[in-house]
């Protein structure tokens, strides 16, 4: 780690993913400042408090929402580093899908703006997602989907993929757009994403696992999951802060893939 402990902003910093990338960035001894949606809830900023006690910098937590522009910069200030994990997830559709569009996308453009504004980044790295890459295809495909990959925003397509989809395209699409004011960005692309929850409430990737044990399911679906393991998807985005090359890249974070029967053949050998 460099000598001269970078603060590294990570937004949404009680989330699934956020929270085992705070743990590893304090571990590694970064200055990290996380944002929450309300420091007055104390079940998202209490666990989050108590996550690596022996911290070098205790974790510092400010308040911000995707949809209010105005946080934003407050948050930015003095970062070298911002990683932007935030973006709503919710285990079933909303009637609406821009009640996902939205605050991912001006929720991506908001932080990026700030970055812009307060001239201290110097790179993002956004966690975008394979839905972003392969979301709304033929499930039966020979296709082997890279980072070259779009889905069709227009074609037939659930509303997380779009939002995940189109708020990625806004990041690029505003990295191109900068001219003097130039900072970095790398995008984390993870498949479906498993593993321990470090600080407790419930995660939409922790639903199916949850059934499934449960016994809540009256069958099993013929289903296939890309999965990876939520401490390597952490560890990618440390690494696609850090390493030069992840610059101006897309990367596919993915373990195994896993059928939900495992009397089932993986179907990539
Ligand atoms: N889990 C997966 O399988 C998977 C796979 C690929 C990509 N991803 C992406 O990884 C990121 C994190 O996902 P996760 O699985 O960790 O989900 P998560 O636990 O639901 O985390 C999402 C985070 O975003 C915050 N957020 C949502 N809407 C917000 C708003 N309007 N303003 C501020 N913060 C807001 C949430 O805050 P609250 O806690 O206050 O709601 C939460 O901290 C997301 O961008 C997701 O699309 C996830």
């Amino acid at each position: 780690m460099a000598a001269a402990e970078p603060l590294v902003l990570v937004t949404g910093a009680s989330g699934f993913i956020a929270t085992h990338i705070v743990r590893q960035l304090l571990e590694q001894g970064f200055k990290v400042r996380g944002t929450v949606r309300s420091l007055s809830n104390e079940s998202k900023v209490a666990p989050l408090q108590k996550l690596y006690p022996q911290a070098k910098h205790p974790l510092e937590l400010v308040q911000a929402d995707l949809l209010d522009p105005a946080c934003w910069s407050a948050a930015v200030d003095g970062c070298t580093y911002v990683l932007h994990t935030a973006s709503p997830f919710p285990a079933e559709n909303p009637a609406d899908e821009n009640e996902l569009i939205k605050p991912a996308v001006d929720g991506t453009l908001n932080v990026l703006n700030a970055c812009k504004a307060m001239q201290c980044v110097k790179r993002v790295v956004l966690t975008s997602s394979v839905a972003a890459i392969s979301g709304g295809f033929e499930t039966e495909t020979d296709h082997v989907f890279t980072e070259a990959d779009w889905p069709d925003v227009g074609g037939s397509i659930g509303p997380y993929m779009k939002s995940k989809t189109l708020a990625e395209k806004a990041a690029w699409d505003f990295i191109e757009g900068l001219s003097g004011d130039r900072f970095e960005l790398a995008v984390v692309n993870p498949s479906y994403v498993v593993g321990p929850v470090l600080c407790g409430g419930m995660s939409t990737s922790m639903e199916l696992p949850k059934r499934l044990m449960l016994r809540d399911m009256p069958m099993l679906p013929k289903m296939y999951f890309p999965c990876v393991d939520v401490r390597d998807v952490a560890t990618a985005h440390i690494k696609a802060m850090t390493v030069a090359e992840a610059v101006g890249n897309r990367h596919i974070i993915h373990g195994e893939g896993l059928w939900l029967s495992t009397n089932r053949k993986d179907p990539v050998q």
